[in-house]
């Protein structure tokens, strides 16, 4: 006989009936309901969510497609013939004249002149920073700054800056805000040599913690002589960047984690002035404006194309017209004003749950108030005796739900070994063990500690429902032990 308990029994354990929480929801933040756009828009074009029962809490791993987007480009497709763009044929021109339309609405989007920016398209984010990364003049006095809280597809740039002999800095982290210590990036960014060139990378808002760094400091960067790489991956999904107020000298992101679709297609908007600096380690098909096999030579364009090696995903181009209309359709205002109010309750309703003996049941790592933080949440669960509930066995139950979460350290070992407390010296012991570590390794070599956390990231079709969904997921481990999970 199976002694554990029934796992899904209804315990509410606080938490009232949807019906009664989402009256008090909308007492406690009225303007949700001036949102109410946002509903429709799920129900027209998002309708497959409800019908199959998904409870989306990944924006951050990717943002959804609504149906009319992916109608809109199928009718596209099916009324007009492109040829590669690489031509001037017919087929080629019809596609071309798209291609280049498609980077005049990225600009207008960010609203950045055209005579600052070129948008050059990449493969997605990653694509876009190993371009700086391969060909950024690093140099022997220069130095790679860079913040604890970053995408791996940042912190991997700083293998281009080592073999190039550059320092490599990162400025740590406060916690529990998960906020970049203020003073240490103040003092690195007035040490460095300014006769050589020295990049500052950062994120605009942490996929790990949901924390939103300062745009500020792009201008202070600059001020002293650095060049400043802004990620804006996980920001844009629910934030407007304004290119023609900050003025980053590089942006990277992915298009699908903006509007969902299409997926293999992301940019890499930089000023035209640094553009000369960029010096590129090949030449490649569509990137060259002569190259010879007998000379010997090759001449890269100056433009974006001189960086978009080969032919670019050019059908995929127009999907990125038709999802940008989606986003302004509903506007960066009322999308954020739905993160905001939803976040809120959700950090709220988690922090409160607690074991009947007084043992917390959830941490949150970063700020649980609203202040510079977006729509994504990192977590780890503990049980009634205040051990580790394995973020997978948390999974485990949300697949079952059909909830989708992440879990894991989601590309930023920088933020996860901050909140977990792992420390260089644990990390030294680890990676002394053997030549290659696997993940399971370094789970098991951190003993004691998590290797992981809990993410759940709203977005734009997000309701209350889905937030309500994750907490009554959460409040079924409240007096849970781990022989019972
Ligand atoms: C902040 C941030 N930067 C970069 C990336 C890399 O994006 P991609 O995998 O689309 O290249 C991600 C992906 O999650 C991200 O969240």
């Amino acid at each position: 006989m199976n002694s554990k308990p029934n796992f899904d029994q209804k315990i509410s354990f606080g938490l009232q009936n949807i019906e009664l929480e989402n009256q008090q929801f909308v007492r406690n933040y009225p303007d949700y309901l001036s949102t109410n756009s946002i509903d429709q828009l799920r129900e027209a074009d998002y309708s497959i969510l409800d019908r199959q029962g998904h409870v989306y809490l990944d924006f951050t791993g990717s943002g959804l497609y609504g149906e009319s987007q992916i109608l809109t480009h199928a009718d596209l497709l099916r009324n007009q013939v492109f040829g590669n763009p690489h031509s001037t044929n017919p087929t080629s021109a019809n596609m071309n004249h798209l291609v280049e339309s498609t980077r005049k609405t990225v600009l207008d989007f960010f609203h950045a002149d055209e005579e600052e920016y070129v948008c050059i398209f990449t493969q997605n984010a990653s694509g876009a920073l190993k371009l700086i990364g391969e060909s950024y003049p690093f140099s022997e006095r220069s130095k790679f700054l860079l913040t604890y809280d970053n995408h791996n597809s940042v912190n991997g740039i700083r293998e281009f800056a080592r073999k190039r002999s550059a320092s490599i800095v990162y400025i740590p982290m406060t916690t529990p805000e998960m906020r970049i210590d203020e003073f240490e990036l103040t003092s690195q960014l007035s040490q460095l040599d300014p006769n050589v060139n020295n990049l500052f990378a950062y994120p605009a808002q942490s996929n790990f913690s949901g924390v939103q760094h300062a745009l500020g400091w792009i201008k202070s960067a600059q001020e002293q002589g650095w060049d400043v790489l802004l990620d804006a991956a996980a920001f844009l999904p629910t934030n407007s960047l304004d290119l023609s107020v900050f003025h980053p000298d590089f942006v990277v992101l992915s298009f699908y984690k903006l509007f969902g679709y299409p997926t293999g297609v992301g940019a890499l908007i930089a000023k035209r002035s640094q553009l000369t600096k960029l010096t590129r380690p090949w030449f490649a098909g569509g990137t060259i404006t002569v190259a010879s096999v007998q000379g010997d030579r090759h001449y890269l364009h100056t433009g974006p194309e001189g960086f978009e090696d080969g032919t670019l995903n050019f059908l995929n181009l127009p999907a990125i017209e038709i999802g940008l209309r989606q986003i302004k359709r509903i506007g960066y205002p009322t999308i954020h004003l739905r993160i905001e109010t939803l976040t809120k309750w959700l950090l709220v309703k988690l922090i409160e749950l607690k074991h009947e003996n007084g043992n917390k049941l959830i941490q949150v790592y970063g700020p649980t108030e609203m202040i510079m933080r977006g729509g994504t949440i990192s977590m780890n669960f503990f049980d009634v005796n205040g051990h580790f509930i394995d973020h997978g066995i948390i999974e485990d139950h949300a697949n079952r739900e059909n909830i989708s979460i992440r879990t894991g350290c989601f590309c930023n070992p920088g933020d996860g070994e901050v909140a977990l407390g792992i420390s260089k010296n644990d990390l030294n012991t680890c990676f002394s063990m053997k030549p290659r570590l696997e993940y399971k390794d370094l789970r098991s070599c951190i003993d004691g500690k998590s290797t992981g956390a809990v993410r759940i990231s709203i977005g734009l079709v997000s309701n209350f429902s889905d937030v309500y969904k994750f907490v009554e997921l959460a409040s079924k481990f409240v007096n849970k032990s781990l022989s019972e999970l």
